[in-house]
């Protein structure tokens, strides 16, 4: 866990965050592999795109579709995700999959499936 809190920190500066001075890196563990996003805001605010959906499209492009675990860091967490992205995550886990929040002192674990109870599926 060390390892990984270690890489989230390294790329916090990577966060294209002038708007709302909140970056947010996203670690995806799909398939033995790791994808990592950042959020990237906009000046017409709902382009802006979370870190979480960004580290999914990374994972997609390369290739691989099962996310086995997810990481998400920010400065002022452990912050939960927000509900759109837990929907990005549902489509590629399941409610089994775990999400781990950090915050500079810590991290807490939870599933899916507890951060979205009752997710929409096809
Ligand atoms: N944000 C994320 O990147 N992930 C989250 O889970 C919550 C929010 C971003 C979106 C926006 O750039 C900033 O944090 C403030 O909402």
């Amino acid at each position: 866990m060390e390892r990984v809190r270690g890489v989230l920190k390294a790329h916090l500066e990577r966060a294209y965050a002038p708007y709302s001075g909140f970056p947010v890196v996203a670690l995806v563990e799909a398939e033995g592999e790791s994808f990592l996003g950042v959020n990237v805001e906009n000046a017409s605010f709902p382009l802006s795109q979370c870190a979480e959906r960004n580290a999914v499209a990374a994972m997609v492009l390369s290739g691989k579709r099962r996310i086995d675990r997810v990481h998400i860091y920010s400065p002022k967490g452990p912050i939960p995700p927000c509900g759109g992205c837990r929907q990005v995550l549902l489509e590629f886990g399941s409610p089994e999959t775990e999400v781990v929040l950090h915050g500079p002192e810590g991290y807490v674990v939870k599933t899916l499936g507890e951060l979205l109870p009752w997710g929409f599926r096809l």
